[in-house]
C-alpha cells in the first residue's frame, strides 16, 4: 500500500460532524454585524510580504517568526497571519475613503501563523472580525467593543472577561517607553531572551511576556509603579475616560489591565481583549483596538480606525456540542423511475432529500431512512397506483397518505 499523507501539524480538517457549529458562528456573524450596519469583505489569503512587515510591524513575533512566506516570480508573498492589514490595503486600493464615513467591514476566514501548536493554538486557524474606518471619537471604540460583546452573547457565551487598556498616542508612549526602559535596566540580564530583544526594539511588548521570571520582575514595586502610572497625555486620558463612561452606560463589565499591550504594532489608545476562564493558557477569544496611523502608514489618507478579531476554533470549543442535522426526507421505493422523479421534485421545493441509489431491499431502505432522515417518503405499489405518497415521521412513527403537492406543508424542516 502507498504511504498515507496526513494533515499538517497545527492544521485540522473541519468534518461534517462539526460543520453545523461553523455555520452557526458564520450565520450569527452575518446577522449581528449586519444589524450594526457592517458589510462583509473578502480579501485574498496571500498578500505581499511587505504589507505585513509594514502593517503588523517588523518587531512583532508574528512578522519575525511566524509568517508563511514564499517566493513566486521573484515576489515575496505571505499567507495572511491576520486580516487587518489586508482590509486596510483593500480600503486604500479601492478608494473607500471616498465613501461616507464610517466605512464598516466584517470578515471571516483562515489565517496562518507558524506557532508551536497547542490546545487553542493552531498554524491554520480561523477568525471572524470587523474593521471600522473614519471615527476618531471614543464612540467608535465603544461601537466595536459592544459589537464584540453582542456577538458573543448572540452565540450564547457567558462569563467572559472584557479587559481594556490605553496605549496612549505615539507622543505620550515615547515617554512611557523611556521610563519603562530606565526602571527595567537593572534587571536586563534576568529577562528572557525574547524580552532582551524587545527591550531595545519595542519595550512595551515586554509587558505581554508569559515567562514567569519576567512576570515576577513586573511585580517589583518600582517597576509596578511605572506600569500602573497614568502615563498618557490629557487628550488620550480624556478619550479613555469617555470609552469607560460609554461602556458603563451600556452596562458592559470590564477591567482595566495595565499589562495589556497586544502583540501587533499598529495600535494606539484603546486596546482590548475578551478572555474565558475555560480555555487554559490560550484564553483570549477576542483581541482588538484602535489603530489610527495604519491607513496612513500603508499609503492612504490619514484615517482613524478600530476593529477586533476572534478565534473561531476557540469560540467553538466553548460552545455546547451541536448535533449534526439530519436530512429532511429519505425516499423509499422499489420503483427506480418514480423514486428519481420524486427525489428531484422534493429537492426543488426546498426539502433536503436523499434516496438509495443501489437498489437495496425496501426494508433496508426504511432502516437507512430512520438513521439519516427525519421523514421517510414511501412510494410503494399501492401509493403509485393511487397517485399518492406515504409520509412517515421517523421521530413519532406517525404515517399519513397524502398527495405529492402536500409534502411541502407536511415535512417540517429543522
Ligand atoms: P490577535 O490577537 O492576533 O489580533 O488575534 C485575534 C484572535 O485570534 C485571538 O484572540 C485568538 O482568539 C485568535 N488567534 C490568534 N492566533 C491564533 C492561533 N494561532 N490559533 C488559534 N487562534 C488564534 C489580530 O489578529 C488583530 N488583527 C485583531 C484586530 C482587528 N485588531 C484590530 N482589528
Amino acid at each position: 500500500m502507498a504511504n498515507k499523507i496526513t494533515v499538517q501539524k497545527g492544521t485540522k480538517d473541519i468534518l461534517p460532524a462539526d460543520i453545523d457549529s461553523w455555520h452557526f458562528l458564520e450565520e450569527t456573524a452575518n446577522r449581528v454585524f449586519t444589524a450594526s450596519a457592517f458589510s462583509e469583505i473578502r480579501t485574498p489569503i496571500f498578500e505581499a510580504t511587505e504589507l505585513f512587515a509594514r502593517g503588523v510591524g517588523d518587531t512583532t513575533d508574528i512578522v519575525n517568526k511566524e509568517m508563511y512566506t514564499f517566493e513566486k516570480s521573484e515576489r515575496s508573498l505571505t499567507l495572511r497571519p491576520e486580516n487587518t492589514a489586508g482590509v486596510v490595503r483593500s480600503y486604500i486600493e479601492n478608494g473607500m475613503h471616498r465613501l461616507p464615513a464610517p466605512v464598516k467591514l466584517w470578515y471571516k476566514g483562515p489565517m496562518f501563523r507558524y506557532e508551536r501548536p497547542q490546545a487553542g493554538r493552531q498554524r491554520q486557524f480561523h477568525q471572524v472580525g470587523v474593521e471600522m474606518f473614519g471615527i476618531s471619537q471614543p464612540q467608535g471604540d465603544v461601537e466595536i467593543i459592544s459589537l464584540a460583546v453582542n456577538y458573543l452573547k448572540a452565540i450564547g457565551l457567558k462569563d467572559l472577561d472584557v479587559e481594556i487598556n490605553t496605549l496612549g498616542c505615539p507622543k505620550c508612549r515615547e515617554e512611557y517607553k523611556t521610563k519603562l526602559k530606565e526602571v527595567l535596566k537593572p534587571y536586563l540580564n534576568d529577562l528572557c531572551e525574547d524580552c532582551q530583544r524587545r527591550y531595545e526594539k519595542n519595550p512595551l511588548r515586554l509587558l505581554d511576556c508569559k515567562v514567569e521570571d519576567c512576570k515576577s520582575i513586573y511585580e517589583k514595586p518600582e517597576v509596578k509603579e511605572v506600569i500602573t502610572s497614568d502615563f498618557v497625555c490629557p487628550e488620550c486620558h480624556e478619550h479613555f475616560e469617555k470609552v469607560k463612561e460609554y461602556l458603563n452606560l451600556l452596562d458592559i463589565k470590564y477591567t482595566v489591565n495595565k499589562l495589556l499591550v497586544r502583540g501587533l504594532d499598529y495600535y494606539n489608545r484603546t486596546v482590548f481583549e475578551i478572555k474565558s476562564n475555560n480555555l487554559g493558557s490560550q484564553n483570549a477569544v477576542c483581541g482588538g483596538g484602535r489603530y489610527d496611523s495604519l491607513v496612513k502608514n500603508l499609503g492612504g489618507e490619514d484615517t482613524p480606525a478600530v476593529g477586533f478579531a476572534m478565534g473561531m476554533e476557540r469560540l467553538i470549543s466553548l460552545l455546547p456540542e451541536q448535533k449534526h442535522k439530519k436530512t429532511d426526507a429519505y425516499v423509499v421505493s422499489d420503483n427506480v423511475n418514480e423514486a428519481i422523479k420524486l427525489v428531484n421534485y422534493l429537492r426543488n421545493v426546498g426539502i433536503s432529500t436523499d434516496y438509495d441509489m443501489t437498489c437495496k431491499k425496501f426494508t433496508k431502505q426504511l432502516e437507512k431512512a430512520s438513521k439519516v432522515a427525519n421523514y421517510a417518503v414511501i412510494l410503494g405499489e399501492d401509493e403509485i397506483k393511487q397517485g399518492k405518497v406515504s409520509v412517515k415521521n421517523l421521530i413519532n412513527s406517525v404515517q399519513v397518505l397524502v398527495n405529492r403537492d402536500e409534502l411541502g406543508n407536511i415535512i417540517e424542516r429543522f
